[in-house]
């Protein structure tokens, strides 16, 4: 086990940065070995790669829609797969905010999703990052940045998800986007009709047009919104 990851780590320049995506939405791509090691603790160690909570043609959407962006936000960070994501492709010179409270924990004093999230992270080196451990709504509060891209991708109860929508996306400057995850029906995808990020982004973009505001693409479950220059 030590020698397959250690020629993993030699094979990608010391770094362990093979991730699981979902290859197709109704085929989760976990082999055996690490399906066996689902906990955070595992991640941190090196012991598995992260798991990406999106599909792959997802990540490369997101990539495509975050390249040249300079200030990025992401709710709900996870283990980072979408982080490292967006920090691999955003602007060099752009600044990276993570927003998530890592509340999860049994044991807060180890937190094991949060140290995965920051050790998967820092496998790139691309743009500053800084971490906000609150919750979004709180974290909206003493926000006054204006924002390129925003990924929300956190609590995702509907009131929650209007939550995040009204206290961001007066942030989002002309031209900029932001990207909803779960937030659409698709043939064998997991959305359904009456979750809160599929009926959010139904109410505000599908069920009248939003003045200011344009469907730029859909890809599996991710829905990206662009505010009009
Ligand atoms: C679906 S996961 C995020 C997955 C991640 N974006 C990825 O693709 O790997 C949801 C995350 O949102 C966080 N979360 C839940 N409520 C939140 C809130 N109100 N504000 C910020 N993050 C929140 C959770 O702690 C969890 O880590």
């Amino acid at each position: 086990m030590e020698r397959v990851l250690g020629l993993m780590n030699a094979a990608c320049g010391g770094k362990l940065i093979f991730r699981p995506f979902m290859s197709s939405p109704d085929r989760i791509r976990v082999p055996w070995v690490y399906s066996r090691l689902r906990h955070p603790l595992f991640a941190w160690l090196g012991l598995r790669p992260i798991f990406a909570q999106h599909t792959e043609a997802e990540h490369q959407a997101l990539q495509q829609w975050v390249r040249g962006r300079r200030q990025v936000v992401e709710i709900g960070v996870a283990e980072g797969a979408s982080a490292l994501a967006l920090r691999e492709a955003m602007a060099n010179d752009g600044t990276l905010y993570l927003v998530d409270p890592f509340h999860w924990s049994r044991m807060k004093w180890i937190n094991g999703v949060r140290r995965a999230a920051r050790a998967a992270v820092t496998r790139s080196q691309r743009a500053n990052v800084v971490w906000i451990e609150k919750f979004s709504y709180n974290a909206a509060e003493d926000w006054t940045k204006t924002i390129d891209f925003l990924f929300l991708d956190g609590d995702h109860n509907q009131e929650a998800v209007w939550q995040d929508w009204e206290s961001w996306h007066r942030f989002v400057a002309p031209g900029g986007c932001v990207a909803f995850h779960d937030a659409r029906e698709f043939p064998s995808g997991w959305p359904t009709a009456t979750d809160g990020p599929v009926r959010v982004v139904n109410a505000l973009f599908r069920e009248r047009a939003l003045p200011g505001w344009t469907i730029e693409a859909e890809i599996h479950s991710l829905v990206v919104v662009k505010r009009d220059d």
